[in-house]
């Protein structure tokens, strides 16, 4: 029993190895091994852990069988999306079941929307934009558009709104999905689905596949780890290691507030050879988003969107957009109660700044820091 267990484990790690180390046909053995010792270790018990090895070998099967090419089943959810594409503001995290990830055609959020990011979008330019504008010249240098990217950084700072402009930027189909998402919604067929949607996004021409909270997705591996975590992050690296040699154009963006517990294997392969720190807005952004909040809306005289801007250190662009937000509320209830005309004040933008603190911690930054420094140091 255990010596079948042992077996298990030992080509179920040489399987990723294999992967991780481009050898296919070393990967399709292992994954096959796999599945045989899961089946005899599901001959060797009764119930549901008999079940669940069953399962476990059925996966390994599949992974064997997704590395030799074979083409994936026929889409269910992800086509018949495209066709009814979602508004640009609905939230990409509404739980029903028959979204179980998003595709918005045109997301409708720009570069101009955001402020700040000016390396994040540089980056963008080189990696898809500027190949794709001008193909002749990439070709020639042998760059083609596309690929993986990592962006990391503290919460609410524009990951996932970097995304979507991307997407509408390169004029792609948004294919989004949540690793918090995957796991808890599509247990027992989170593989399967995830695999599906990698491929619904490798077949378009040209997409933009978000994997939000890809921590969740693809974790450090741990001592506990179930053979379900090993499979997933086995069958992503399996999925995403094809699509370097497609003719389609398909940028991965990976977005994780916590980049320490992603899986090494994830970055040690190349399957994200970008990584881009979304860093907390300085002031300058921050003025920017300030700007845009305010647009059109009466300020008191005196009141200086500049210094404030100034004064929001450790304030994401999230708590920025959120304090703006606060104020205006603050004097609209002013400008109901008291009869007055409805003008934003110092004091209100005061006011909203105690409802509304910033949510960045310099131990937060220091942890981001450290990794920068561990990993790319
Ligand atoms: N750089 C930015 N420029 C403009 N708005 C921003 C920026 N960063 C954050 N925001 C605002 O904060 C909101 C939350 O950002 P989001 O993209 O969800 O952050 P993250 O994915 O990093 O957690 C956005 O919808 C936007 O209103
Ligand atoms: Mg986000």
């Amino acid at each position: 029993m255990s010596f079948l267990a042992d077996k298990k484990n030992e080509h179920e790690t040489a399987c990723e190895s294999a992967i991780r180390a481009g050898d296919g046909a070393q990967a399709i053995f292992h994954a096959a091994k796999a599945a045989e010792f899961c089946f005899a270790l599901a001959q060797q018990t009764t119930g549901p852990v008999s079940a669940s090895y069953v399962s476990t070998a059925e996966g390994w099967l599949e992974i064997a069988e997704k590395l030799r090419r074979k083409p994936l089943p026929p889409l269910t959810s992800a086509t018949s999306a495209t066709s009814s594409p979602t508004s640009p503001s609905s939230t990409p995290s509404s739980s029903t079941d028959d979204d179980e990830f998003l595709v918005a055609d045109d997301t409708g959020v720009s570069f101009d929307d955001i402020d700040g990011m000016a390396n994040a979008k540089a980056a963008i330019y080189d990696m898809v934009i500027n190949p794709m504008l001008q193909p002749e010249k990439a070709k020639a240098l042998n760059i083609k558009p596309g690929g993986g990217v990592l962006l990391y950084g503290p919460p609410g700072n524009g990951k996932t709104m970097f995304g979507k402009a991307i997407a509408h930027e390169i004029k792609a189909p948004f294919f989004f999905a949540s690793g918090a998402q995957i796991r808890s919604k599509w247990h027992g067929e989170s593989e399967q689905k995830l695999s599906r949607l990698i491929h619904a996004a490798q077949e378009k021409p040209v997409a933009v596949l978000f994997l939000d909270e890809i921590d969740g997705l693809l974790p450090r591996r741990t001592a506990e780890s179930s053979a379900v975590d090993n499979r997933l992050v086995t069958q992503f690296l399996a999925d995403v290691g094809g699509f370097k040699d497609s003719p389609n154009t398909l940028l991965i963006l990976g977005a994780t507030n916590k980049p320490w517990e992603i899986d090494e294997a994830v970055f040690r392969t190349g399957r994200f050879d970008e990584k881009i720190y979304i860093e907390v807005p300085d002031a300058e952004a921050r003025l920017g988003m300030l700007r845009r909040a305010f647009k059109g809306v009466a300020l008191e005289d005196g009141l200086s969107l500049d210094a404030w801007a100034g004064k929001l250190d450790l304030y994401s662009g999230s708590d920025v957009v959120g304090l703006a937000k606060k104020a205006c509320q603050i004097a609209f209830r002013r400008s109901i109660d008291t009869d007055t005309a409805p003008v934003v004040r110092d004091s209100d933008l005061d006011q909203a700044r105690h409802v509304i603190p910033s949510s960045i911690t310099t131990s937060m930054l220091k942890q981001f820091e450290e990794f920068n420094q561990k990993r790319f140091g």
